[in-house]
């Protein structure tokens, strides 16, 4: 395992986070289906699948039913613990989908690189960019391990209309301990920043109203 933050506050953060956020309901249900919709309509079955911060991996479990192989990935150990306790389960019952495999690795690891310099068809992450310190260098690196064409597709939390209130409850929380890293996007920092990093922006949403930005990017 290479991790950029490996031992860091962050990866911590999440570590500790892990079983609290396993059984957090999802807040709504319609908007999450509206993502996987707009997902899989972008997804074939011959596709080679990244997932970068799986969290818990429910997500990787409905989609990788749709595609050829799907690697979920997290920098969080206790994640990827409770992800793989999940897949165990599902292959258990006959219901596991073939090419799904978890790795606790973040977007510069090793682990994610896939065999001969071969690319992914698509890269998928949920609720994650605002998380990541270094966007720009974590968007350079997606359209390194896609091929030309492939896809970014993402969603990503953005406080930034509201920083006034979140930008100083977060600080507060942070000091206790109780939040991790997060950036402040707008819709439009976000969306220049993935097209800067060089990728043509294909599909635009908001699932749920008001923060939550899913965009496809196709990599130019
Ligand atoms: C808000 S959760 C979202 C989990 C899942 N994608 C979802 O939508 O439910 C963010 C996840 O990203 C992971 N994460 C945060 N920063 C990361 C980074 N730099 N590299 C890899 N994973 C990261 C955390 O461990 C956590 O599991």
């Amino acid at each position: 395992m290479t991790l950029t933050n490996e031992g860091g506050f962050s990866t911590r953060f999440w570590d500790r986070a892990a079983r609290k956020y396993a059984a957090s309901p999802i807040k709504d249900q319609e908007a999450y289906e509206k993502t996987l919709a707009r997902t899989i309509e972008h997804l074939g079955p011959n596709d080679t699948v990244l997932e970068l911060g799986c969290g818990t991996g429910s997500t990787a479990l409905l989609l990788a039913g749709k595609v050829k192989s799907y690697l979920a990935t997290d920098f969080a150990k206790g994640m990827i613990d409770i992800a793989d306790e999940k897949l165990a389960a599902g292959k258990a019952a006959g219901e596991a989908p073939q090419g799904l495999r978890f790795a606790v690795a973040d977007g510069f690891s090793e682990e994610v690189e896939l065999p001969g310099g071969a690319k992914y068809d698509a890269i998928l992450a949920y609720n994650f960019l605002h998380l990541v310190e270094n966007p720009e260098d974590l968007l350079a690196r997606v359209r390194d391990l896609l091929k030309p064409g492939g896809l970014y597709i993402s969603k990503t939390v953005c406080l930034k209309r509201k920083a006034w209130l979140f930008g100083p409850m977060i600080k507060v929380m942070q000091l206790f301990g109780k939040a991790p890293y997060v950036r402040m996007f707008s819709f439009d920092a976000l969306e220049t920043m993935t097209a800067d990093a060089g990728f043509e922006i294909i599909e635009t949403g908001t699932y749920p109203e008001p923060y939550s930005r899913f965009v496809v990017a196709r990599k130019a």
